[in-house]
């Protein structure tokens, strides 16, 4: 494409959606009776749904033909035959085992690995990684560079590993170190790539010390064009050499699949080795299904095979960046801090920058998030003290430990919005922008035990 030009969707409309539009009328009692927890709104009484780009793409006619010739039988179906070709190809991993979604493939991988009081270091794991590793005892050890800490820094790959402080840890907590890990791209981080360089060097670090290195890779297609656009000497590969390098520096990946696989539902674990792959068949056989479907319709399999190759295509892949970075450069302009720079799925509104006079107990990104559903109807996702802030001691604000960042996940379906919903987006920015210092902060007035951000209920502080 001529590089003077306006990067445009490339692909056309099929199949569409009418956007639900309410107004701040009603949308007043809708979040009061979710409990200011936007997990517990009916989609119907979203307008913009940024929540995840999980699981939200809307699927191509070929991924849509591709289902309807699936082969749905129970064993051996043709279908994983050929999901599971796409997936050597893609990864050069020789063992794959589907599952329904990626924190499947972590309990599994988890269940048969992991043991009380081990511990798996990472850049950062993402909130279910954390979560399924903490649930079997063992630890869930962040290694992210100071940059990726740091919402203002611009540093290209906020989402390496720190390599002095993984060699460190791999020689002083060898015998407890099962395998590593490396989260492509970095989620909690804020959407930030990790560089070739960086995976390189984990993995060297890892193989020294004799560790099997897994990737999350759910975004592994965004994050390898990142690496094409922003590394040096990388600009001339193919986004498919750069993932097949990534994929065959390590020993294995999980994959949630519902987000660069392009389905609505899928996950898959790959290994070099089968040193674990009977003991996942095994446990995949007692919760999940079959080792050919693994809790997934093969129409589900089919549909990931096509993905898998479509969000390969660079055009996609840059298309899919320049939204990103007009949205974030939109917010900007407006008045918005967001974690800089933007990667791909989603901006991060920062929050604590945005929102100062919001003390972290009382839940400056909730707030925020509350706000932008109740002026435009825009559903976003905490990730800051509503997810990750926890009590050193008895519930109460002395002992309340704020997360490290107070982040607003405003995260992209792919191929679901337009331009002229962005525009309408950014217009509307301004306008919370001026009346941002009459925000309030929260108080929650439910708890749960683990994964707060889903079932938590929170009042307004009068
Ligand atoms: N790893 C990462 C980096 C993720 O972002 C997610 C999910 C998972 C694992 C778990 O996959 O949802 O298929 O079970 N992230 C979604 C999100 C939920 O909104 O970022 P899953």
């Amino acid at each position: 494409m001529d590089k003077h030009r306006t990067i445009i969707e490339p692909f056309k409309i099929k199949v569409v959606e009418p956007l639900a539009m309410l107004t701040r009328e009603q949308r007043v009692p809708i979040l009061s009776s979710a409990g200011y927890n936007l997990f517990l709104v009916l989609a119907e009484a979203v307008t913009f749904d940024f929540l995840t780009d999980s699981g939200t793409t809307a699927m191509s006619a070929n991924q849509w033909a591709a289902m309807m010739v699936a082969d749905e039988s129970y064993a051996g179906s043709r279908s994983f035959v050929k999901f599971e070709q796409v997936v050597q190809r893609l990864t050069g991993y020789d063992f794959v085992i589907p599952t329904h979604q990626g924190r499947a493939a972590e309990r599994l991988l988890f269940e048969a690995v992991l043991k009380p009081g081990m511990k798996v270091p990472s850049n950062n794991h993402f909130d279910t990684t954390r979560a399924n590793i903490e649930h079997i005892g063992a630890e869930a050890v962040d290694l992210v560079i100071e940059e990726g800490r740091d919402p203002t820094s611009t540093h290209p790959f906020k989402g390496n590993i720190d390599l002095a402080k993984l060699e460190e840890f791999c020689q002083k907590e060898r015998s407890h170190i099962p395998f590593g890990m490396l989260t492509i791209t970095n989620n909690t981080g804020g959407g930030q790539p990790a560089s070739l360089e960086n995976i390189r060097g984990a993995s060297a670090i890892y193989r020294k010390h004799g560790i099997p290195f897994i990737i999350d890779a759910c975004r592994f297609a965004e994050n390898s064009y990142l690496i094409k656009i922003r590394e040096k000497d990388q600009a001339t590969r193919s986004v498919r050499e750069i993932a097949s390098e990534i994929f065959s520096l390590a020993d294995g990946c999980m994959m949630s699949a519902k987000k660069d696989g392009l389905v609505n539902i899928g996950g898959f674990i790959a290994l070099h080795d089968r040193t674990w792959v009977e003991s996942l068949r095994s446990l995949l056989i007692l919760t999940e299904g079959f080792p050919t479907y693994g809790g997934l319709a093969a129409r589900d399999l089919e549909a990931l095979a096509v993905g898998l190759e479509e969000v390969l295509d660079e055009r996609y892949l840059e298309y899919r960046v320049a939204v990103t970075k007009y949205m974030a450069e939109g917010l900007n302009k407006a008045g918005i801090p967001t974690v800089q720079p933007p990667g791909a799925h989603a901006v991060y509104i920062d929050a604590r920058a945005f929102l100062p006079h919001i003390p972290a107990h009382e839940f400056p990104g909730q707030a925020l998030a509350c706000e932008l559903y109740l002026s435009e109807g825009i559903r976003s996702c905490e990730i800051g003290s509503a997810m990750f802030g926890h009590y050193s001691d008895e519930k109460g604000s002395k002992n309340f430990v704020p997360a490290q960042m107070e982040l607003v996940r405003l995260a992209f379906p792919r191929r679901v919005y337009t331009q002229s919903h962005f525009d309408y987006i950014l217009e509307a920015m301004s306008e919370i922008v001026a009346k941002k210092s009459s925000l309030k902060g929260l108080r929650l007035t439910y708890d749960p035990p683990f994964l707060r951000h889903f079932t938590a209920r929170f009042e307004p502080v009068s």
